[in-house]
């Protein structure tokens, strides 16, 4: 638990739906805070609401079709959710900035990188905007920046695009920065390079980071912290540390045991049987019983919390 002068991000009991009359609530009073400088992970398999979730604080959600049914989110304590949309728009590339999987998406392919770069900064000098541009772009790891500035996007490769876009989200010094799988297009063995470069950029920037992955090593490797979100909702959060030496709930023990990277012995890899539920499936009680080997007649019911304020997680069994 973060105090509110820390505190940049706090998304507090965010439910959201999908569908007119019918509407399926994809998330359950999701509750999170990004602390001010912080690199934070919300990790799940696909389908849990993670996406949903990200896109839920800029309210990027498709509308009509997505109703955000309760909660708040709060970005150094202005409630997004109830901002007018004109006013969230200037919050937008500015104080808040994202990167999504694909880079092509927010580059466009008709102009020079560096052209697009600059226009990041159009309101600086055209000096300090390139100097700004320049020490960024080494930053990210870019031996011949001239290069990378006259070329078109189609001329990089994906790892260089994604550092180019991680270049372009945080040139304008956002105080957050949303990362939905930005690495998840990417060869195996650019994904570390590209994340050790959001790393340092962002360290750089004084920009917190909500890191949004599938991957649980990533977690293990840049989160200070990480919330495990299961079919719609944090199942447990904590230190990343803690959570991966003892984690609480059988669903985190299962994405641990299945990370390749921690099973030298590939005999040991596990996979956790079965697939998220569909928001329409969801139960009342613990979501995860129908794939958990630890489950219990009282699992019926909504579980309760385990641990402490600093790891937690919700689930009947304590062992
Ligand atoms: N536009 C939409 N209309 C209806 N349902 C949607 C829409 N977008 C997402 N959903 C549903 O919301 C749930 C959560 O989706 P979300 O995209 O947040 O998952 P995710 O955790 O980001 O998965 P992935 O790792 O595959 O990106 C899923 O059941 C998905 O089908
Ligand atoms: S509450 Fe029961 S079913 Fe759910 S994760 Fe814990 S032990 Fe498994
Ligand atoms: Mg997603």
């Amino acid at each position: 638990m973060s105090n509110v002068s820390d505190c940049v991000l706090s998304v507090r009991d965010l439910s959201v739906a999908f569908g007119g009359r019918n509407a399926a609530q994809v998330t359950d009073r999701v509750s999170f805070d990004v602390d001010a400088g912080e690199f934070f992970a919300l990790v799940g398999e696909s389908g849990c609401g993670k996406s949903v979730t990200a896109m839920s604080i800029l309210r990027l959600l498709p509308v009509p079709g997505a109703k955000i049914v309760s909660g708040s989110v709060l970005f150094e304590g202005v409630d997004l959710l109830k901002l007018p949309l004109e006013t969230l728009r200037t919050y937008r590339g500015s104080a808040i900035s994202c990167i999504f999987q694909e880079p092509m998406q927010a580059l466009n392919p008709v102009l020079p990188v560096g052209k697009q770069l600059l226009e990041v900064l159009r309101h600086e000098s055209k000096n300090i905007a390139l100097e700004k541009t320049v020490h960024f772009l080494k930053l990210a790891g870019f031996a011949d920046v001239d290069r990378v500035m006259r070329a078109y996007p189609h001329e990089l490769s994906g790892g260089m695009l994604q550092r180019a876009c991680i270049v372009m989200a945080l040139l304008p010094m956002p105080r957050l920065l949303i990362a939905d799988e930005p690495t998840t297009a990417l060869d195996v063995t650019v994904q570390a390079q590209v994340l050790s470069v959001l790393k340092d950029l962002a360290r750089d920037a004084h920009t917190s980071v909500l890191l949004i992955t599938h991957n649980m090593g990533l977690v293990a490797q840049y989160a200070k912290r990480v919330a495990v979100m299961y079919a719609g909702r944090i199942v447990e959060m904590g230190e990343t540390s803690a959570v991966i030496d003892s984690p609480l709930h059988p669903y985190t023990r299962g994405l641990l045991a299945a990370i390749p990277e921690r099973h030298l012995n590939m005999s040991s890899l596990q996979f956790i049987p079965g697939n998220v539920p569909n928001p329409k499936d969801f139960v009342p009680g613990c979501r995860f019983a129908s794939r958990c080997s630890k489950v219990k007649p009282e699992c019926i019911g909504f579980p309760p919390k385990q641990g402490d304020d600093l790891h937690w997680a919700m689930c009947f069994v304590k062992d």
